[in-house]
């Protein structure tokens, strides 16, 4: 624990906003491994980056391999890995950019701290819950994660191992289910939230 710092203030986060011509914020994407988190990211990313806004993506896979290279996959380990991603895309949204996240974040505390983060800075957080059937991911495992955890391979994997679950969204912003929709319908879901909400045009 750090004493004896001082928090310096620059510029406030709606004049970085004005002079940057579009408002921060963060999607925050929830849902078990292979529910297509990652591919709804990217083409939300491309969608915004083409039309002009500043967005960028942190990924749950690529983050372990940086800032988070010393957590694994205990409890202890995920709260530290979502707090972490939470004050960083707090500052990706502080900075007027649209900051994504795909994180599994299966703990419904830990979301709620990265959106109380973003809430009291008055930063727009979005919950987006990636929803897909368990057996729907399983049979997509993209990784052959799911068969390594059922072979008892990976232990603590999400949605299976009973030291792992998911605690589902109670009231996300934007619902997608990704065994009913198709990766473009699930970006125009967000994107029209947003468009709603008048943080897009
Ligand atoms: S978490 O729960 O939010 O801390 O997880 P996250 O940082 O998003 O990392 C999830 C990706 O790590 C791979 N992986 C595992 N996932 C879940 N449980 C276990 N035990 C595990 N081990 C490795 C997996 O590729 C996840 O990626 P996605 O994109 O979700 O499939």
């Amino acid at each position: 624990m750090a004493t004896n710092i001082t928090w310096h203030a620059g510029l406030t986060h709606a004049e970085r906003s004005a002079l940057a011509r579009q408002p921060g914020l963060t999607i925050w994407l929830t849902g078990l491994s292979a529910s297509g988190k990652s591919t709804i990211a990217t083409a939300l990313e491309q969608h915004l980056l083409h039309n002009g806004y500043t967005a960028y993506r942190l990924d749950g896979d690529n983050i372990r391999f940086g800032l988070n290279k010393d957590l694994g996959f205990s409890p202890t380990d995920r709260v530290e890995n979502i707090r972490r991603i939470g004050e960083v895309a707090k500052l990706f949204a502080d900075s007027a950019a649209i900051a994504i996240t795909s994180f599994i974040s299966p703990y419904k505390a830990d979301r709620d701290l990265a959106r109380g983060l973003h809430d009291k800075d008055g930063l727009l957080f979005v919950e987006v819950h990636v929803d897909v059937p368990l057996d729907v991911a399983e049979e997509r495992d993209p990784k052959g994660l799911y068969k390594k955890a059922r072979e008892g391979i990976i232990k603590d994997f999400t949605g299976i191992s009973e030291s792992a679950p998911y605690e589902r969204p109670e009231n996300p912003e934007v619902y997608i289910d990704t065994s009913k929709s198709s990766v473009e319908e699930g970006v125009a879901k967000i994107v029209d939230y947003l468009v709603g909400k008048g943080v897009l045009t």
